[in-house]
C-alpha cells in the first residue's frame, strides 16, 4: 500500500527508494533517457511522479515501491527523549527527523535520554507495533562502557540470564570488546580508560533500563551506552544527530521480519 501523504515525489527519489540505483545513479539513468513515466521518456531531473497512479519503467521494466511508508534510522545523541512530544518542553527526537516530509513518523521503541545510537523510525504503524511486541524477539545489540572489568563469572551470569528486580532477564549474547574494535568508539572515543571495560551485549527484551540493570546486577555500572543494531538493521556510519533512510534491502528485511510474525490469518497468500 502506498502512503499518499508522501506523494508526488521526485522521480530520482522514487527510483532510489525503489532500489533501482542511488539518487545520483538514478539521475544518470534519467538523463540517459532510460526512464519512462506512463510510456514517455523523462529526462527532466525535477520531474515528479505519483507512485499511486504513474507507471514508471527503466529500460522497459516496471519499477514499484515495496510500500510507500518511510523507514529511517537516527543516530540519537544524548540529551534527547525518544518521543515526538514532551509536555514539559524537553528536547525530543522529533527535532532531529524529517517530520514535515514524513508526517506520522514515530520511533520504534525507546532509548534512554543518555543512551546514543540507532533509533528506527517509520510511518508504518502496523510494522512498528509488531516490532515492539515482546513475542517478536527482535535482537538488539548494545555497546556499554562499564566501571570495572567483568570477569568470566559475570559474563556467564549475563549469558544464562541474570536476576533483575522484576524477574530473570533472558539469556544475552555477551562479549568483552577489545580497545581496537571499531564498535568501541561511540562509547570510548578516547580509548578505554583504566579500570573500565567495554561490553558488547545482544538482547531481545526491551524492559526499561534493561542493559543498565543487567550490567549493574553483575556489579558493573554503565557509564555510556550505545545501540548499533536493531534486528536486521545496523546503524553504519551515520553521524550523531543525523539520520538516513533504510536501503531497499533493509526495508525488505524489516518487511520479512514483520511478515514472519503475522498470525496465519493475516499472512498474504
Ligand atoms: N537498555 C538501557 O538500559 N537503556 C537503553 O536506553 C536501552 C536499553
Amino acid at each position: 500500500m502506498t502512503d499518499e501523504r508522501i506523494v508526488p515525489m521526485r522521480l530520482q527519489r522514487f527510483l532510489a527508494r525503489a532500489g533501482v540505483a542511488s539518487r545520483r545513479g538514478s539521475e544518470n539513468l534519467m538523463t540517459a533517457g532510460r526512464v519512462c513515466v506512463n510510456g514517455a521518456v523523462v529526462t527532466e531531473l525535477g520531474s515528479k511522479v505519483d507512485p499511486l497512479v504513474d507507471v514508471v519503467t527503466v529500460d522497459g521494466r516496471e519499477v514499484h515501491l515495496s510500500d510507500g511508508h518511510a523507514y529511517l534510522v537516527l543516530n540519537k545523541p544524548t540529551g534527547y527523549l525518544s518521543t515526538m512530544h514532551d509536555p514539559l518542553g524537553r528536547p525530543c527526537v522529533e527535532r532531529l527527523v524529517p517530520t514535515k516530509r514524513y508526517p506520522g513518523l514515530f520511533p520504534v521503541g525507546r532509548l534512554d535520554g543518555d543512551t546514543t545510537g540507532l533509533l528506527l523510525f517509520t510511518t508504518n504503524g502496523d510494522a512498528g507495533q509488531r516490532m515492539l511486541h515482546p513475542s517478536m524477539h527482535v535482537w538488539k545489540h548494545y555497546v556499554a562502557l562499564v566501571r570495572g572489568v567483568p570477569d568470566k563469572a559475570d559474563l556467564e551470569r549475563l549469558r544464562t540470564g541474570v536476576m533483575l528486580d522484576d524477574g530473570r532477564a533472558q539469556p544475552a549474547e555477551v562479549e568483552l570488546l577489545s580497545p581496537s574494535d571499531p564498535r568501541v568508539a561511540p562509547v570510548a572515543p578516547e580509548g578505554i580508560a583504566h579500570a573500565h571495560a567495554v561490553v558488547g551485549l545482544r538482547i531481545h527484551e526491551g524492559k526499561k533500563h534493561q542493559v543498565k540493570r543487567m550490567l549493574k546486577a553483575v556489579g558493573h555500572e554503565v557509564v555510556r551506552l550505545h545501540r548499533d543494531e536493531f534486528g536486521p538493521i545496523s546503524l553504519g556510519d551515520v553521524a550523531s544527530g543525523c539520520w538516513r533512510e533504510l536501503t531497499e534491502d533493509e526495508r525488505r528485511a524489516i518487511e520479512r521480519l514483520v511478515e514472519n510474525q503475522m498470525p496465519k490469518t493475516r499472512r498474504k497468500a
